[in-house]
């Protein structure tokens, strides 16, 4: 047989990866359900390198050297599991299917288990970078067995994206899960980071009244900063673009409804089965939610509630300052998505069993995925020195980014709120670390309360077991309840 791997599904994901293979020396059996889409890779691009069209799944599998390496690049969900089905009827134990679509983690762990049980690998991988990224270096987080990882490195090292320092954009995430696992987190970090950015452009923009092109300038002033990011430079470019049509800003003639698959979702899911609280992600989750729910915000706009414009009141204070501490809330929210992020993940991989490194997870989001930024290599140093084992907010950098930023942060978050701009981010992400560094939290109320309405006990800060209150009758005693 004379291909070394195959892709299944030929969209627009499937296809750039099938290419990146064969422009790097791979020999790339390729097969989608319809084949048009096949002849039609192989007319714009068959002489990128060596491509083995197949018309059936039995055709492809025939096509691949044994034992087998096959690359699913379909819908997450039922289209994957009925290509998985497909592939298992001709292929051979020690084969390894690799699923490089947004799958749910937990339907990774079912399909390894039961192709397992087969004896193939199935390696769930998350792919980031969009189109371009698949096609030009993704960033890969596969999950599997370390047989399939060894057999896998040399072909997906060489497709990678590299970061600044040459190392591939790939790593062994962990067994069965892990892989989609961190491409889920990965993609609730992206989520809170872009709501961040829109919050940002929504306190300029109507807090303080400037133009789409104004804004632009401003976060491509940012990206030579601490906050130089792939996020940020699009943004710059979205607010840059004029309308073909009408001439004017394209982000003026775009519906504002934020649009969402669901991997943003499962992270806020999985996290509150977690008890891990990623209240950033939660809130950018929500805010695009919430800007989707048009009848509802129609009627709200015909309430005409009483309330401010919008407009901040600068007082002294000139705009170029304001336009600073914005970028400083910025800051220091994204350090609070990110460490609630990896927060997710060193809980989840206890809770799994998967063993993360978290440094290397940290530098294979470096380059090519949508959340690429600088300050990733700052994060892989300080989970590489073990600053970061708790929460990433206590690393040297990073707190004293937080610390630096902090003021700013509150003064934006107040501004927000004194004139009626929503930032949801920027606040729950303060609420957040100020719960944090609180000595004391209002929770001894709500023990308070659930044990005088059900009798839920609680413990005291002075001695150890657990304790009641007698709230209906006449002496309202203590009583202890155990141990
Ligand atoms: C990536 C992206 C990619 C994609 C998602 C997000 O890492 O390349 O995260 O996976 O853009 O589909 O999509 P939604 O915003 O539609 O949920």
């Amino acid at each position: 047989a004379p291909a070394n791997v195959g892709v299944i599904g030929l969209a627009a994901m499937g296809a750039s990866l099938a290419r990146n293979l064969a422009r790097h020396g791979n020999s790339v059996a390729v097969y989608n359900r319809h084949y048009s889409r096949t002849e039609k890779l192989m007319k714009e691009h068959g002489d990128e390198g060596k491509f083995y069209p197949a018309q059936t799944v039995k055709e492809f599998v025939d096509l691949l050297e044994r034992p087998r390496t096959a690359i699913i690049m379909v819908k997450a969900g039922a289209p994957t599991d009925a290509v998985i089905d497909e592939l298992v009827e001709y292929m051979e134990p020690g084969d390894i299917i690799v699923d490089g679509g947004n799958a749910y983690f937990k339907d990774t762990i079912r399909r390894e288990k039961e192709l397992r049980d087969k004896g193939l690998h199935f390696v769930g991988m998350g792919v980031s970078g969009g189109e371009e990224g698949a096609l030009l270096g993704p960033s890969m987080m596969p999950g599997g067995s370390d047989a399939s990882w060894e057999r896998l490195k040399p072909i997906l090292e060489s497709i990678a994206a590299k970061a600044s320092d040459g190392e591939p954009c790939v790593m062994h995430v962990g067994e069965n899960g892990a892989g989609h696992f961190v491409k889920m987190v990965h993609n609730g970090i992206e989520y809170a980071d872009m709501q961040l950015i829109a919050e940002s452009y929504d306190l300029m923009r109507r807090g303080l009244g400037m133009t789409p092109d104004e804004i632009g300038d401003v976060f491509e002033q940012w990206n030579k900063t601490d906050l130089d990011s792939y996020l940020i430079e699009i943004t710059a470019q979205v607010l840059h673009h004029k309308d073909p049509q009408t001439g004017k800003p394209l982000v003026d003639v775009i519906v504002d409804h934020a649009g969402m698959k669901g991997t943003g979702t499962w992270t806020v899911q999985t996290a509150l089965e977690l008890g891990v609280p990623v209240t950033g992600i939660a809130e950018a989750v929500f805010a695009r939610g919430l800007s989707s729910q048009s009848e509802l915000r129609e009627e709200a706009w015909k309430q005409n509630f009483a309330g401010p414009d919008g407009r901040i009141e600068l007082g002294s204070e000139s705009r170029e300052d304001f336009i600073e501490r914005i970028r400083q809330a910025l800051y220091a929210s994204k350090i609070v998505a990110y460490a609630q992020g990896f927060n997710e993940i060193s809980v989840a991989a206890k809770t799994y069993g998967w063993n993360i490194d978290m440094a290397h997870l940290a530098r294979i989001w470096r380059a090519g995925c949508i959340i690429r930024a600088k300050f990733l290599d700052r994060i892989s140093e300080a989970f590489e020195s073990g600053e970061a084992n708790v929460s990433l907010l206590f690393a040297p950098f990073f707190k004293q980014g937080i610390e630096n930023s902090e003021a700013d942060w509150r003064k934006v978050v107040a501004a927000a709120a004194e004139s009626g701009v929503p930032a949801p981010v920027f606040s729950s992400s303060l609420a957040y670390f100020d719960g944090l560094r609180s000595k004391r939290l209002p929770a001894a109320v709500i023990q308070g309360q659930r044990d005088l309405f059900g009798a839920h006990t609680y413990q005291r800060v002075d001695m150890p077991g657990t304790y009641h209150i007698l709230w209906a009758e006449p002496g309202q005693e203590e009583v202890k309840m155990s141990d």
